[in-house]
């Protein structure tokens, strides 16, 4: 049987120095775990750009509806923000999650214990949060006709409109119950069923989804807005969070910023089942490009080498290789081995972006 596929789009600004420590992750797994992968590389976002004109290829493009799982650094920069519209940078990652159909949007708020007191929450609320919120990401408010800025009796309106189908809404919910599966087996969906109608059938669906298929799943419901309270007052309450597009933008970057850092947080967006039964999936982390810390061996790779831990679980069903590489990365912070972006004011000297993959790997061989 051949190796599982990966195409590994590093882009822009630190996008490749983080992308650099997670081929060296890649090549230790294939070394010392006998966990193989055929990795091809390719450009995107204005790496792109620079080369063909365009933040896509075709050719890029059609290798990612082929492989097994994408894996993505950052786009962007400020070289590139006087260009066309079209042309952006951002459209690569844009067309990537189009093209892929990726409805579902994985943000993990996981909070290692040595970094809980750079949450904004105190620690108590915080340590050892491990919660997962799922967002539809390719319908709803952003995406809704009609839409644009018209003029009615002599003032102009600006129109968005929330529209969801009831298929859209059964395969969002399903990758989250099937998530909640592999997790702490509880889901709750939030909307705003009391005020929009949208709402009603998003929690209608939810509960037909759950009753036909799902009904050893713990399923709640909660409008969105005591989401939100509750998500900062209590979040240790949640596994997975189901929600829309719009709620989902809010409550997954409020969750986010639960954990700390910016350079702690992965992401995957998954779509439906290939016919080897595994989704179509792009890996990423949560950060961009970074400019201001560009080429200076700053940037903290955790978060992209997490997003290839997220990778190993949901797309190779390699949940202990993937529990071994965040443990690995765990490990490092609580001997405080820390990236600028995680020092406190009267800390240490921080390392650079390869010592923090040098360090993480010295992790993983100590603990085979
Ligand atoms: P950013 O996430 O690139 O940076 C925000 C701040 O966090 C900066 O101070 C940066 O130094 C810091 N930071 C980010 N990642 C870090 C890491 N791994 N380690 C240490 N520090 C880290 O967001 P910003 O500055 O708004 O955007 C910069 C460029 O990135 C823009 O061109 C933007 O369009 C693009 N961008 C791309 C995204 C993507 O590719 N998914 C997402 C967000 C922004
Ligand atoms: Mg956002």
């Amino acid at each position: 049987m051949s190796n599982p596929s990966l195409l590994i789009l590093p882009g822009d600004g630190i996008g490749q120095e983080v992308m650099a420590e997670v081929k060296k992750i890649i090549d230790w797994f294939g070394d010392k775990q006998d966990l193989k992968f055929d990795v091809s590389e390719d450009l995107v976002g204005g790496a792109a750009y620079d080369a063909h004109g365009t933040p896509l290829h075709d050719d890029t493009m059609a290798k990612a509806q082929e492989v097994d799982a994408v894996l993505l650094g950052a786009v962007g920069g400020p070289k590139y923000d006087d260009l066309d519209f079209s042309v952006k940078p951002e459209r690569g990652l844009l067309r990537l999650r189009k093209e892929m159909d990726l409805f579902a949007n994985l943000r993990p708020a996981q909070c290692f214990d040595a970094l809980a007191d750079f949450s904004s929450l105190k620690k108590d609320i915080v340590s050892g949060l491990d919660i997962m919120i799922v967002r539809e990401l390719t319908s709803g408010s952003y995406f809704g006709e009609p839409r644009g800025i018209f003029t009615e009796n002599n003032e102009r309106v600006g129109i968005n409109t929330q529209r969801y189908t009831e298929s859209e809404i059964e395969r969002v919910a399903r990758s989250a119950f099937e998530l909640a599966k592999r997790r702490g087996n509880k889901v709750c969906s939030m909307e705003k069923a009391n005020v929009m109608e949208s709402g009603i059938l998003w929690r209608d669906v939810v509960t037909e989804v759950h009753q036909a298929d799902y009904a050893d799943v713990e399923l709640s419901h909660m409008y969105a807005d005591n989401g939100a309270m509750q998500l900062v007052r209590a979040p240790k309450q949640f596994d997975v969070i189901l929600t829309d597009n719009l709620f989902g933008d809010l409550l997954s970057d409020c969750a986010a910023m639960l954990t700390g850092s910016l350079g702690m947080l992965p992401s995957a967006s998954l779509g439906s089942p290939m016919e080897n039964g595994r989704p179509k999936a792009m890996y990423e982390p949560v950060h961009g490009s970074a400019p201001d810390i560009m080429g200076q061996n700053k940037a903290n790779p955790s978060a992209c080498i997490l997003s290839f831990a997220m990778a190993l679980r949901y797309s190779f069903d390699q949940g202990d290789a993937a529990t071994m590489l965040e443990k690995a990365v765990e490990s490092v912070l609580a001997k405080g081995i820390r990236t600028a972006d995680l020092m406190q004011a009267d800390g240490g000297k921080a390392i650079g972006t390869s010592e923090m993959g040098d360090a993480i790997i010295n992790e993983l061989n100590a603990n085979v």
